[in-house]
């Protein structure tokens, strides 16, 4: 996820446009940069920097950029790594078109091929970059907007564009496919950006872009098509009524409700660029990586808290998918238990910052011993992605609230590719038939749709909430891959709500917790049909009936027996069992939400927590 803006207008270009971006850093801060054509000469100036806005900021103290058009970007990286060369604008070889992308263009590297084949010189590993050259190549025909919608037309993903061209400096291009674009209205002057908050300080005026749009932006003058049928498209102005601070989180009262309705478009970005023709690639696994994970013969899973719950369901998943011995431990423990690893294991670190001190400690003990590491990481150049010897990026954009949540639904998405990418390439080893890959794959496609209907149930747990918020304890149970949910809804509640809860594995119920259960007792059991340990649940289940706990299922749309025993129920679509947790998450985490509001909590900034860890 990234932040783009751009202005034509009257003012001094570039001190607006790093204005807005102020108010997009929460998208993506790993490096920024402005493009404007000067106000005389037109010549096109790029500025951009590695690293916070602040850095492209003192690059460009004391610089006269004279401009009344222009261009800006703070990144997440996603192609490349978070260096200058990298950073946006992109500019084609010619310098003659300068472009801010946010998204993911899936067909970069054969127009890249292309390109390079007809001796277009690229300066980057980006894939914006290829947009830049292929409007550029189509450009010499001389006509700005022909060329865009021509190259815009050939290329594959989703994303946001904006761009100018120092032959046109009258106006801004703009596209938008599945990532936001909004258009600010002003007088004598129009803004773009990718959200409403780096419009605020100019205009309340907004006009919302949709998908396979593109748009002519004049300072005089809007005009807004569609790709498909080149016509012309109406579109009413509306009227922002939000704050600034209200903007940030797009409307949303905290930045963790927003992050979980984020989920549905954090799970698309991830499946998006990552499977290809029925087969799963990993970019950023070389041929020296693979060929040493042909050969492990033990895989670790070491991470903490909510990673720590998607180790221990990729202990499952991994397990299921190749039949590898997995293990999955806490970071804390491992790096001080003198763990037995050798150079025949993959040791896998979790990990949404990258800078968990526990973590750290925990991969450079394993790389002392040999041990092939890979980070399943969200922030791009973290310090566990940069020492780790392989790096997978879950890409789920700056995760803002203390608890995670699309983090998680990150780390869960991106484990369940890589156990059917580790079958993949173990071919002559025991796992999962080609049949079951295929249907894994099919089923994984249709998880951000059923994230969305999932997220539906936000009614019924609200009012479910509103009973039970007062409750002092609750207990949370799960079997199979929906255990590590018990423990992960039972964190949620616990940090954003303080009260207590107890996630267990819901066969150890007779074994102690049972006692706990009485007609005051809230217990959550996660029951997805596909599970195989359905029916056990079930028994469970009737044990706390017969005790009269309050009984709050998660379970499978149209599960009426399920629905019939539960006191409140939140279903979710059907999916494998695999990758059932994917989704009984989100009620957790809803549920957790709605009561911390309830109990007034600061949610977003819950008290003795941090977002990193970075101390033991
Ligand atoms: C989860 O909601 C918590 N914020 C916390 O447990 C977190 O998961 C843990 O500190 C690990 O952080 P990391 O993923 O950045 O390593």
């Amino acid at each position: 996820m990234c932040g783009i803006v751009g202005y034509i207008g009257e003012r001094d270009a570039v001190p607006v446009l790093i204005k807005g971006l102020e108010h997009l850093e929460y998208r993506g801060y790993d490096s920024a940069g402005v493009a404007c054509l000067h106000r005389d000469s037109c010549d096109l100036t790029v500025v951009k920097e590695k690293g916070k806005l602040i850095k492209l900021r003192e690059r460009l103290r004391g610089r006269i950029l004279s401009s009344h058009i222009g261009i800006g970007h703070t990144r997440w990286a996603t192609h490349g790594e978070p260096e200058k060369h990298n950073a946006h604008p992109h500019s084609d070889s010619a310098n003659q078109i300068a472009i801010v992308h946010n998204g993911i263009i899936e067909n970069y590297s054969q127009i890249k091929t292309e390109l390079l084949n007809q001796g277009v010189p690229f300066r980057s590993q980006t894939d914006t970059e290829v947009a830049a050259n292929l409007i550029g190549k189509y450009y010499q025909s001389g006509h700005l907007v022909e060329a865009f919608t021509k190259a815009v037309a050939r290329l594959e993903g989703f994303f946001a564009f904006v761009v100018i061209a120092k032959d046109e400096p009258d106006k801004l291009l703009v596209f938008k496919r599945s990532n936001p674009l909004v258009i600010g209205l002003g007088k004598g002057e129009n803004f773009v950006a990718s959200d409403v908050s780096a419009l605020l300080p100019y205009t309340r005026q907004a006009v919302f872009m949709e998908d396979d749009e593109y748009a002519i932006i004049r300072k005089d003058r809007v005009e807004i098509y569609s790709l498909k049928t080149r016509r012309p498209v109406k579109r009413r102005p509306i009227t922002i009524e939000w704050d600034i601070s209200q903007a940030a989180k797009s409307g949303y009262p905290h930045f963790m409700l927003k992050e979980i309705y984020e989920q549905p478009e954090v799970v698309r970005n991830i499946l998006k660029s990552r499977i290809h023709r029925g087969k799963i690639v990993f970019d950023s696994l070389d041929k020296k990586v693979e060929r040493r994970l042909k050969n492990i013969e033990r895989v670790h899973f070491v991470s903490c808290g909510t990673a720590y719950h998607a180790g221990l369901v990729g202990n499952y998943m991994l397990e299921e998918c190749v039949r590898l011995p997995v293990n999955a431990a806490v970071s804390s423990e491992f790096r001080y238990e003198d763990p037995i690893v050798d150079d025949k294991d993959l040791v896998i670190l979790i990990t949404q910052s990258g800078e968990t001190a526990d973590t750290l400690a925990a991969l450079r003990e394993a790389k002392k011993k040999k041990a092939l590491t890979l980070a399943i990481v969200n922030v791009v150049g973290s310090t566990i992605a940069r020492e780790a010897d392989a790096v997978i990026y879950t890409h789920a954009g700056p995760e803002i609230g203390v608890a995670s949540t699309k983090a998680y639904l990150a780390q869960l998405t991106v484990i369940a590719l890589f156990s059917i990418y580790l079958r993949q390439i173990h071919r002559g080893r025991k796992g999962i038939s080609a049949g079951k890959m295929k249907s894994l794959l099919s089923q994984l496609v249709r998880l951000p749709a059923q994230i969305e209907r999932a997220l539906k149930q936000e009614e019924i747990i609200t009012n479910c909430a509103k009973h039970l918020f007062r409750k002092q304890t609750f207990l949370y149970l799960g079997r199979g891959y929906n255990f590590p949910n018990a423990l992960e809804g039972a964190l949620k509640l616990k940090e954003i709500t303080y009260s207590h809860a107890h996630g267990y594995p819901a066969g150890e119920m007779k074994h102690g917790p049972i006692a706990l259960i009485d007609k005051n007792q809230p217990v959550i059991c996660i029951c997805p049909k596909a599970s195989a340990t359905y029916d056990k649940m079930l028994s469970n289940i009737e044990e706390i009936r017969a005790r009269k706990g309050i009984l709050i299922c998660i379970g499978t749309e149209r599960d009426k027996h399920l629905t019939k025993l539960a006191k409140y129920i939140f279903l979710v679509p059907d999916t494998a069992a695999m990758l059932s947790p994917i989704l009984t998450a989100i009620p957790l985490q809803m549920f957790a939400y709605k009561v911390a509001v309830l109990k007034k909590r600061d949610v977003d900034q819950p008290r003795n927590l941090a977002k990193s860890v970075t101390v033991e």
